[in-house]
């Protein structure tokens, strides 16, 4: 009788951190140690539980050659076409039920087999190591039928030493991975479940006397101008730094005059340390980070955070970032002025924070830890308040900071995530604190900031912020030493994030507000066959958190989203303040560290939004916090009464690491002369016939009034409009206590308005249509009258809207919609080029503009109301063109909004026969309720008498 056995699985529930791997050392890529990359197509069989299958497959000489095949680094379930399951979303509730630290017996386990032999000019003596970067969730590893060990800890490397287990050919590697184990309640964080070797997989020669860990001591003295380099090194060798001319031995301090790095002038050595065994490249900056005086300083200077928290993301790969990709984001970043990442929520691929130190960010690198699904429990058996998880915790803080310590860019340790308070913590911290007294610590989730160096926060309303920066909030008295940041703020979910101009001129105030990190950095749409981009549900969860994992300054393609686009302007780091009349303008240096001397100055004045002429600037090269008033020159010559303004641009004066020469870093505008409202004599007189009525270019339907054409042009009469698609910041979440007009919105109906014709009256001068405006089961209306004037030529309309009722909301947007047969081409004077909104509007730049209607959408992945240029004084589309008076909000789309407020997914969104123009007085603020605060009520748009007017012509 023959029977199978059922493998050992007791390591998937064991709190450990797992067996059998090396102590946790730096990473880094060795000068002349061969190195052979395991990365490709493995061999691959899944698995539905843990104990499926015995482990058989990891013993030399078995056939794997029927198995699928998957690439590594990848996750299973984004391969495979479905076949390997699917990605999993859920914001902070865990997939399976909470009963540490059992997983459920559905577990998919994937194993993997990769073949391979040594190149031919593998060293015989030595020895080997074998690295994993990144395995989600816990894996065990068999190299030719050895067991080496188990681990977790995803986004952590795990080091075996393999050199006695190596032959020269048909080296057997075998790694059984389970999407589920202890470590998963160690893991909750916000993004989709995603298991696999998602990370390289290298064999590392170790010749022997080879460096095993060092640990790079490069800090400046600002009073001196110098620097003082120090590695210590497990194994004894040499440094060397060339262009320093230093040379000593490991362990050895040595000081010399140096450039500092910074994330503004990110000045790196090229070094070496040279073991018996190896030579290993370093790159040293050298730079001081404290606490002193209650602020972060770096080189005795307080820093002012621009930043973001960054996810790993690709729309195909998942967290298998390719390097191209990682060097993508941290160019993007430089070139939209941030200065500072958070690696939320774990630490990144190694090869993004070389990239960090190259280019210059500020990095705040967080442990691959959050427990916050156990809030649901009022945090009952949280992990990090267990001693019986407190190794896993130090091993994972360890791994971390062993791997990472040799990064200039990074300035603080973050313990990870939105995991509760508990000893664990204290002790991560604590060990931290002890191995690495030369950076900060930062945790969230501790108000008490009891292990922390920071008062750190997330989505704190500005009138908190405000408090904490006039240090009035009060706390501990450890609380009320420190500075403040929000590590996380501006929900970046769908259209927004509003407000951010208003937090940045808080953190510019004051000095213990040291700035922020926007939520996040890129959306975590799953690229799609039928739906575009998926998110949470779409690939059938049970339990998900919908588009909330869409939430990020880029798109999934990385495009920049026009959140972006007013977080680079609000964040600039030059200021340019002018006066129009007075012709001058003020420069502001806001860098911490570099003067202006790479900037180039260029000004500009535009009549009408067109630039007439453009010039050089000359500016000093002022040191940060100072300013300048420079002389614009004289305006020049042009013909009166039209609308005058000055632009001023910073931009780079040549090409620097991250952008090409004349990039532009800042920009302000000032206006000289104001623009004349459009004038239209009413001096033409509507007549009536059988059905139509005219006026100037204007036909009427002579029983509504409603407009038919004008000229040539065919049109769908315009009539108010206030309903807009609410955007996710809109809808607000669920755990919002604040009012979340999305929702009340709807329940008052301004989505299914009611048009009420009250009378068409013919006057001498204007055709007058009353209207009531209303929604069924409510008293509230808004009396709304358009009043039509000719000159015989043109054609003014006259909206004026008086509220009716108890309007206990405001409007989401108030204007007038209709629709044109044919339009495609889009010209316009006033804000852009891209989409603006009352909180949101920094970035709208005053000029003239073209784009096509399809152009003029952003594409959000959960489609929402988007695409409104602010300001417009003038557009012209399809045939028309259109003065506003006052200027408004000007959007055209191929949908209604009540079609775009339908659609779940882009490609819901068909066009149809008509573009559909809305000319808004007002629009509502956006701000960043999705998960923060609302819009500031400045930017409510209130239901209120209100009268505005366009003024329509042909262009033919
Ligand atoms: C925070 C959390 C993030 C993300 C964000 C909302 O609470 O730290 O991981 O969930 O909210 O998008």
């Amino acid at each position: 009788m023959s029977f199978r056995t059922t493998p050992s699985v007791d390591y998937v529930e064991d709190v450990s951190p797992g067996r059998g791997a090396l102590a946790p050392r730096a990473w880094y890529a060795s000068s002349d140690a061969k190195s052979l990359s395991l990365n490709g197509s493995w061999r691959f069989r899944l698995s539905a539980t843990a104990d499926a299958e015995d482990e058989s497959f990891a013993e030399e000489g078995y056939d794997a050659g029927d198995w699928a095949e998957v690439t590594v680094p990848g996750h299973w379930v984004l391969q495979g076409d479905g076949a390997f399951g699917s990605p999993i979303y859920t914001n902070h509730l865990y997939p399976f039920p909470v009963d540490p630290p059992h997983v459920p017996t559905e577990n998919p386990t994937g194993d993997h087999v990769r073949v391979f032999d040594l190149p031919a000019d593998w060293p015989a003596d030595g020895g080997a190591v074998l690295r994993f970067d990144g395995v989600e969730s816990c894996a065990r590893v068999w190299l030719n039928g050895t067991e080496l060990g188990e681990f977790k800890g995803s986004r952590l490397p795990h080091e075996f030493a393999v050199g006695e287990l190596l032959k020269p050919a048909g080296n057997v590697l075998a790694v059984r991975v389970h999407q589920w184990s202890a470590g998963s309640y160690l893991e909750d964080q916000d993004q989709w479940w995603l298991p696999g070797i998602f990370r390289d997989v290298t064999l590392l020669h170790r010749p022997t006397g080879s460096a095993g860990d060092f640990f790079v001591h490069a800090s400046y003295d600002h009073t001196t101008g110098e620097g003082t380099l120090r590695v210590d090194s497990d194994v004894d060798g040499r440094v060397s730094v060339p262009a320093l001319d230093i040379d000593v031995a490991t362990g050895e301090p040595v000081t010399v005059a140096v450039e500092p790095w910074s994330a503004e002038t990110p000045k790196l050595y090229d070094g070496e340390l040279i073991t018996a065994g190896e030579r290993v490249p370093l790159r040293i900056g050298f730079r001081t980070v404290v606490l002193e005086d209650g602020l972060i300083k770096v080189n005795g200077k307080a820093i002012l955070f621009k930043g973001v928290n960054r996810h790993e993301w690709h729309p195909e790969k998942g967290r298998a970032l390719d390097l191209a990709t990682m060097r993508e984001d941290v160019l993007l970043m430089k070139r939209h002025n941030l200065n500072a990442v958070r690696t939320s929520h774990y630490p990144p691929h190694p090869a993004f924070l070389d990239l960090c130190d190259e280019l210059g960010l500020w990095v705040i690198d967080e442990c691959d830890l959050e427990t916050h699904g156990f809030t649901e429990q009022a945090w009952r058996d949280n992990p990090v308040d267990d001693d019986r998880w407190t190794p896993a915790l130090l091993d994972r803080a360890a791994r971390m900071v062993e791997r990472d310590k040799n990064h200039p860019s990074i300035v603080f340790w973050s313990l990870g995530n939105e995991a509760g308070t508990g000893r664990g913590l204290t002790a991560m911290a604590e060990w931290i604190h002890g191995r690495d007294p030369e950076r900060l610590v930062h945790y969230e989730g501790d108000w008490d900031c009891r292990d922390t160096d920071v008062y750190s926060r997330m989505y704190a309303f500005h009138d908190e912020v405000e408090k904490i920066g006039q240090r009035l909030d009060g706390g501990t008295h450890k609380r009320r030493e420190l500075p403040f940041i929000q590590c996380e703020y501006g929900h970046a979910m769908g259209n927004g994030p509003g407000g951010l101009a208003d937090y940045q001129r808080l953190f510019e105030a004051h000095d213990r507000l040291q700035g922020g990190f926007i939520w996040e950095w890129i959306d975590h749409g799953v690229k799609h066959p039928e739906l575009g981009y998926a998110y949470g549900g779409d690939f059938g969860e049970e339990l998900h958190d919908g588009n909330f994992v869409c939430d990020g300054l880029i798109f999934p393609d990385r495009r920049p989203s026009p959140g972006l686009v007013e977080y680079k302007k609000v964040i600039e780091p030059v200021r340019i303040e002018g006066d129009g009349a007075d012709g001058t303008v003020r420069v502001t240096n806001k860098y911490d560290f570099a003067d202006l001397s790479a900037l180039a100055f260029e000004w500009s004045y535009q009549v009408d939004g067109e630039t007439v002429e453009a010039g050089a600037l000359s500016v000093p090269a002022l040191a940060p916090g100072e300013s300048a008033d420079v002389k614009l020159p004289e305006p020049p010559s042009h013909e009166s009464g039209g609308e005058t303004q000055w632009t001023v641009r910073a931009v780079l004066a040549s090409g620097t690491a991250w952008a090409p020469k004349d990039h532009v870093v800042a920009w302000g505008q000032f206006p000289v002369s104001a623009r004349q409202s459009p004038a239209v004599a009413a001096s033409d007189r509507p007549a009536a016939s059988d059905r139509l009525i005219t006026l100037g270019p204007a036909s009427f339907d002579a029983r509504t009034g409603a407009l038919k054409t004008i000229g040539g042009v065919e049109v769908t009469a315009p009539r108010l409009d206030v309903w807009r698609a609410p955007t996710d910041n809109d809808d607000g979440a669920e755990w919002q206590t604040d009012t979340r007009f999305g929702m009340l919105w709807r329940k008052y109906g301004l989505h299914r308005m009611r048009h009420r014709l009250d009378a068409v009256e013919l006057g001498d001068d204007a055709l007058t249509v009353r209207t009531r405006v209303a929604p069924a089961a409510w008293e509230v209306g808004l009396a709304t009258v358009y009043r039509w004037t000719s000159d015989g030529e043109r054609l003014r309309l006259t909206v004026s809207v008086t509220p009716e009722g108890d309007w206990t909301v405001p409007l989401p947007r108030l204007g007038v919609r209709f629709g044109l047969a044919q339009a495609d081409a889009v010209r316009w004077f006033g804000g852009g080029p891209g989409e603006a909104y009352p909180d949101t509007r920094t970035a709208s730049m005053v000029g003239r503009w073209q784009s096509t209607v399809d152009e003029l959408q952003t594409p959000y992945v959960r489609p929402q109301e988007n695409g409104a240029r602010a300001d417009v004084r003038w557009v012209e589309l399809g045939g028309l063109r259109i003065e506003g008076d006052p200027e408004f909000w000007f959007s055209a789309r191929r949908w209604t909004n009540e079609q775009l407020d339908a659609a779940r997914h882009l490609t819901d969104l068909t066009p149809g026969d008509t573009v559909w123009v809305n000319l808004d007085h007002g629009q509502h603020g956006i701000g960043s309720q999705s998960c923060g605060p609302g819009p500031l009520p400045r930017y409510f748009l209130k239901a209120e008498p209100a009268e505005f007017s366009f003024v329509f012509s042909t262009t033919e």
